[in-house]
């Protein structure tokens, strides 16, 4: 496995293992790497003839409050990770590496971006598609693939490679949890045991969820107020969104009528650390 921190190396492994005919697998990593980012990685090596995972903890992601300056780096043991998962290379760029301080270009994927996480942060996909645009620019990936736990960055990159005709497929990735139920998440580690307990609730609010779906001719309005009212009765859970929107276009969904399914996402802090997570919901029941 290689580690490569120059854009100009990476492009040129990339293109050398094109002139083998080797199929190109990306998965775009922040780093404090854990089950489900390795789950990732496994897939992209099941798919794939050249395997590339990028770590970069990218500030233009993160608002002026948020955790960019204490972000988990743990260099050493993700790429032991990206080792065992099956890496050929592994892509770990400096912020100068990656952003010239003349740059004046960004990404931005206007509807989709302004709901839900895009309005409690302001800019935030601004980062990510910017960032993850200019990784395909230097992977060239024929595949890359994203975790559904970030549901609506998953969907604003497929909007984004759309719009702009990048040849990639994307790749959602399914959901890595622990024992008892919650998103396997970097942030994680800055719960506290007592945090970490109830941190679970998020997960049980989103089995209520589906069990609402699935067993009930309940509305999806009234499917969010239950899980709004299970995590609010929840002591030290502070929610910030706790809706039930089409799984395409991240409406608000109200009734059933129109759509077989829909998606649940869920935003609480815990103290100082932010949790997201959701879970797609299929109607069984006609309202
Ligand atoms: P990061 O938070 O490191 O996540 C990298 C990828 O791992 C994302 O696609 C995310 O959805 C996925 N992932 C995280 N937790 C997961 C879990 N429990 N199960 C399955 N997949 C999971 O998302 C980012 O980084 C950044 O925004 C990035 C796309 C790299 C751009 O900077």
């Amino acid at each position: 496995m290689d580690v490569e921190s120059s854009p100009k190396k990476v492009h040129a492994a990339i293109r050398e293992a094109r002139r083998r005919g080797l199929t190109i697998g990306c998965v775009p990593t922040m780093g404090a790497l854990h089950a489900g980012h390795v789950s990732l990685v496994q897939r992209a090596r099941s798919e794939n003839d050249f395997v590339v995972a990028t770590i970069f903890v990218n500030p233009t992601q993160f608002g002026p409050t948020e955790d960019f300056s204490r972000y988990p780096r743990t260099l050493d043991t993700d790429l032991e990770f990206c080792r065992g998962a099956g890496a050929d290379l592994v892509f770990t760029p400096q912020v100068a590496d990656m952003y010239a301080a003349h740059a004046e270009t960004i990404v931005r994927v206007t509807g989709l971006s302004m709901v839900l996480e895009g309005a409690h942060r302001p800019g935030h996909f601004d980062g990510v598609t910017t960032v993850v645009t200019k990784l395909f620019q230097i992977t060239e990936p024929d595949r890359a693939y994203f975790g559904q736990k970030d549901y609506q960055q998953q969907l604003i990159i497929r909007r984004m490679v759309q719009d702009l005709n990048i040849p990639v497929t994307i790749v959602t990735c399914p959901i890595i949890r622990e024992a008892d139920g919650l998103a396997m998440s970097s942030r994680n580690r800055y719960l506290s045991p007592e945090e970490r307990g109830i941190a679970a609730e998020i997960f049980q609010a989103l089995q209520l969820a589906d069990r609402l779906a699935v067993g009930s001719a309940v509305s999806p309005r009234e499917i969010a107020e239950r899980m709004r009212a299970h995590l609010e009765g929840t002591g030290g859970l502070s929610v910030q969104y706790a809706v039930v929107a089409d799984s395409q276009t991240l409406a608000s969904q109200e009734t059933r009528i129109g759509g077989g399914s829909g998606v649940a996402l869920i935003a609480a802090k815990l103290g100082t650390t932010r949790l997201i997570d959701n879970q797609i919901l299929n109607y069984s029941v006609a309202e």
